[in-house]
């Protein structure tokens, strides 16, 4: 492995020469080397800027809806996905695993091939990620042996998961003419570390045919740099960091957990920013908008921004870009609830935020300007003020110099004004610079910006492209601040300010524009022996409006629509697929003379910068059905059905030890995912007094009991039975059994309705942690000493279409209540709400508007007071749980694809109280509403 590493580096420092970014490998088809050096990724000797956005399939159960998320993120100018790979997700139970319909990853890694997207592909076997087990599939707390290590009943099951997954994304490599670039083992591998289970992953990897480098995700910023070196040690090692925590209630926070990756691990292989925060976890129920907040455009400036400066990071990963939906028993409930939205830049109902356009912006910048990708530290130039600091790197071959400019102290507020003393490859100069609270700035001197020359700018740059001999570029600053921007010329070259006001001077080679950033200003400059320039200067708003997008005839600008997809140049037309929110111009710099977008001709003039300029129609309005004609059913509490399991074990792999035996773990069962029913019977005495039950359910999770039929009440579940401190008493709840209840010499039946809201994580790597129990934990019966004997109904163990997580146990679940079709036994009115578990359903007919993508929510309305949860089916697909009064997640997104013409929606409804199961005013509402292009004309760039 080692001797292929160096192999590898070596190929990379023969072939690379002129520093480009790579076109994305799978543009050009075949097979390609992937190598690397102290810089940076390369694909048959090109540099790669390795930009990439995370996703998380398992969390958008539409497969069509995947290739618009992987869209949105290369219309960002992302190069790159980061993937991870859900075991459990796959797996239901050991031996079994099913790579068809929502969890087709051949399907997924074809689509990032076909759009040009590298991917960083990362199947754990452990993912952490907030989901149920951090990706283990549940099955695996059964097995014996410490997860996460070389043991080997552990290594026997996670090499099932690698056997089948390892071949599928092996044949989406870089190196067979797919666009896998980079292979990450483990995850955060960081504590009770084992180097032969890591050397175990790095060879399997290898034998299936993984031939592109190994990289693996350090935790905690930078700190660790474990398996950077020695046994076990990968080939890129990059660090995982969240220097802005996960306190989205304080979203004025400004790095509480550090300031940025600005650590090299290896000497022969570029900084890699694995996963670089780009959202958070929703830990205190604050709301993901605040979470949004916390991680917005002024963080993403400065840690971002400061990031590439101060490392020369080439290689990036943002957790997350799209979070998704957390949908059936997919929460990891500890930390998060249904929705994974996770404040970032592209929402949960897949809309984009002012993050995505702060994305764009640097985006942009980083793929467009190809020296970023080979740089080392640089003198940077001194600012008057030190309250500013200024920090360099620069290309050695073609001497292009980056300078950061931020407050010295990070979490500096003032408005700084002040001069760089720069000595730039074109001269020394006295640069004015402005921060002004919690902003950065990447500026760049010494570029050939395409046929032009850049001696600096105190502007940033967007990006830039070259149509039929003429360079349009644009450049950009906040809005009300003073630009300058210097360009060198063999002699006096023809300034035409086209719109805005720009001063503009010549002296001695130097083309001087000076500008305040407002609107969008243009200006076009001829002669001067060079090529034209038409050169735009904007503010972040008006710079975020343009997109960028590669066709064979080069890459194009478009200016409007809230989305441009693809464009493709087709004799002297401009084919764009596109969306729009709302009427707006478009503007096309390309070499084409006519305009279609989604299909249809759009008229458009040839405006005096050259570009051509149409308009777009916005979206029609929506109409959404009221939600009406509920019917309902009650859940029979258990009490005589027959075709219950026995549950009579006496010993378990977990290393946490039941209460009372026997062992009752749902798990144990091969019950992994959703409620699970209890029924133990035992022959009274007459003197019993109190029911002591423990049951582990996960946080938010609860339980009910019967005794007799007689309800007794309900108590919130345990989190986990050892932990810190020790809790032997996990989820206690003591209920007296009514005087009179039971009889000496009768049987008695107690029955247990337990919730399991998902699998603890194995972060610690402890074993003692993922494998926590879910369900009854103990049970004890105060004046008798008769053995109860038990018996258990779950899960069935899959829904083919639906996978393993979407169903549980609930009687109806087995019975298919929430399924689509009528089944029968639906009454018009409801029946006494008694705890327990009710069911309701209606249909409703969507008629949206053709053309169009609507992105639709469930919305619950309910006053607080009253105690209850809901299961959410839509056509029999678990969109997740509704806790009234505990929340804090109020609106559910439904994807199209779950979501049809006709739809059936199905509720469970457990309530702890009679009389308070009714799940009050509940309505659909729009999300999002897009003109779209997404299905037309589409042409694969392959
Ligand atoms: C990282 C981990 C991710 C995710 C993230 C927080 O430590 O690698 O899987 O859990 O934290 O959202």
């Amino acid at each position: 492995m080692r001797l292929l590493a160096v192999a590898l580096v070596l190929l990379g420092s023969l072939a690379a020469t002129t520093p480009v970014v790579a076109a994305p490998a799978a543009e050009t088809g075949g097979r390609h080397e992937v190598s690397y050096d102290r810089y940076s990724l390369m694909v048959d000797g090109e540099r790669v800027m390795l930009w990439s956005g995370e996703f998380h399939y398992f969390r958008l159960p539409s497969p069509e809806l995947w290739r618009d998320i992987l869209e949105k993120i290369r219309a960002a100018g992302f190069t790159g996905v980061s993937l991870y790979f859900h075991w459990g997700y796959h797996s239901p139970s050991p031996g079994v695993y099913d790579f068809t319909g929502v969890r087709d990853v051949d399907r997924l890694l074809r689509m990032a091939d076909e759009l040009g997207l590298y991917v960083v592909a990362r199947p754990g076997p452990y993912i952490n990620a907030e989901t149920s087990g951090g990706g283990f599939p549940a099955w695996l707390k059964t097995v014996e042996g410490r997860a996460r290590s070389s043991d080997p009943g552990y290594r026997a099951a996670y090499t099932e998961w690698l056997g089948h997954l390892n071949p599928i994304i092996a044949r989406h490599q870089v190196s067979r003419g797919g666009s896998v670039i980079a292979y990450n083992v483990e995850n955060e591998y960081a504590v009770n570390v084992d180097a032969a289970y890591m050397e175990d992953l790095q060879r399997q990897a290898r034998d299936a045919g993984i031939d592109v480098p190994i990289v693996h995700n350090n935790c905690c910023g930078g700190n660790l740099a474990n398996w950077s070196s020695g046994k076990g040690a990968v080939q890129i090692p990059g660090v995982d960091d969240y220097p802005q925590s996960f306190d989205c209630h304080n979203p004025d926070a400004w790095g509480p957990w550090g300031d940025g990756v600005t650590r090299r691990l290896r000497d022969d292989a570029p900084v890699y920013a694995a996963e670089y925060q780009a959202g958070a976890i929703d830990l205190n129920n604050a709301g993901y908008d605040k979470c949004r907040e916390l991680t917005g455009p002024s963080y993403m400036k400065v840690f971002y921004k400061n990031n590439a400066i101060a490392s020369g990071a080439t290689m990036f990963g943002y957790y997350m870009t799209f979070g998704g939906t957390s949908w059936g028993w997919l929460p990891q409930p500890n930390d998060v609830y249904t929705s994974y939205d996770y404040g970032s830049a592209i929402t949960e109902s897949r809309q984009l935020t002012a993050k995505y356009d702060e994305f764009k912006r640097q985006g942009y910048f980083m793929t467009t300007v190809a020296p970023l990708t080979k740089t080392d530290a640089a003198t940077a130039p001194v600012p008057a003020d030190p309250a500013v600091l200024a920090r360099a790197r620069a290309n050695p071959d073609t001497g292009t110099q980056f300078v950061l400019v931020r407050q010295a102290d990070l979490a500096g507020a003032a408005d700084l004004s002040t001069t760089l003393d720069w000595t730039t490859p074109d001269g020394r100069y006295q640069v004015p610079v402005r921060v002004n609270g919690r902003d950065a700035k990447i500026l760049v001197a010494g570029y050939d910006l395409g046929g032009q020359r850049l001696a600096w700018s105190s502007s940033e740059v967007l990006t830039h492209v070259t149509v039929s001999g003429r360079d349009v570029a644009v450049l950009y600053g906040r809005d009300g601040e003073q630009g300058s921007t210097v360009l060198r010329y063999d002699s006096a070259p023809t300034v035409q300010v086209l719109d805005g006001e720009v001063r503009h001077s010549y002296e001695d080679g130097d083309l001087r524009l000076d500008y305040r950033h407002t609107g969008l200003a243009r200006v076009l400059v001829t002669g001067g022996g060079r090529q034209p320039l038409l050169l735009m200067l904007g503010t972040d708003e008006t710079a975020a409006r343009f997109w960028r997008q590669d066709t064979s005839a080069g890459p194009v600008l478009v200016r409007g629509a809230s989305l441009v997809r693809s464009a493709e140049v087709r004799g002297d037309r401009l084919a764009l697929r596109a969306d729009t929110d709302r009427a707006s111009d478009v503007e096309v710099f390309a070499p084409v003379r006519h305009l279609t977008v989604g299909g249809r001709p759009v008229p458009v003039r040839r405006t005096p910068s050259g570009s051509l300029l149409g308009s777009l129609p916005g979206p029609e309005q929506v109409r959404l059905p009221a939600l009406t004609n509920w019917r309902h059913r009650a859940e029979p509490p258990g009490f005589d059905e027959s075709g219950w399991t026995t549950a009579d074990k006496t010993t378990t792999a977990s290393p946490i030890k039941p209460k009372t035996l026997p062992v009752l773990y749902a798990d144990e069962y091969g019950h992994h995912n959703g409620n699970v029913w209890y029924r133990g019977r035992f022959t009274a005495t007459g003197a019993e007094k109190t029911v002591s039950v423990n049951a582990i359910t996960g946080r938010r999770g609860i339980y009910l009991v019967w005794l007799n039929g007689r309800y007794l009440g309900s108590a919130p579940g345990g989190t986990q039975a050892d932990s810190e401190p020790v809790n032997p008493d996990p989820g206690r709840g003591d209920f007296a059994v009514p005087e009179g209840l039971l009889s000496a010499g009768q049987q008695a039946t107690l029955t247990v309705l337990v919730e399991n809201m998902g699998h603890n994580d194995d972060w610690t790597a402890d074993d003692v942690r993922h494998k926590q129990p879910r369900g009854l934990f103990g049970v004890a019966v105060e004046g008798s000493t008769a053995p109860i004997s038990w018996q258990i109904r779950g899960s069935l163990p899959t829904d083919g279409e639906r996978g393993p997580m979407n169903t549980g146990g609930l009687y109806g679940e087995r019975a298919g209540w929430h399924l689509p079709g009528d089944g029968g036994g639906w009454q018009n009115t409801p029946g006494e709400l008694t705890p327990g578990v009710s069911w309701y359903r209606t249909t409703f007919r969507l008629d949206l508007p053709r053309g169009h993508d609507v992105s639709l929510g469930l919305r619950f309305d309910d006053t607080t007071d009253r105690d209850y949860r809901v299961l959410v089916f839509v056509n029999g697909w678990n969109m997740g749980q509704y806790l009234n009064g505990v929340g804090p997640q109020r609106e559910f997104v439904l994807p199209a694809g779950v979501l049809r013409d006709h739809n059936t929606l199905t509720f469970a409804v457990i309530s702890t109280e009679a009389a308070q199961g009714d799940p009050g005013p509940v309505s659909l509402v729009t999300l999002g509403n897009h003109r779209t292009g997404a299905g037309a004309d589409r042409e694969p760039r392959r």
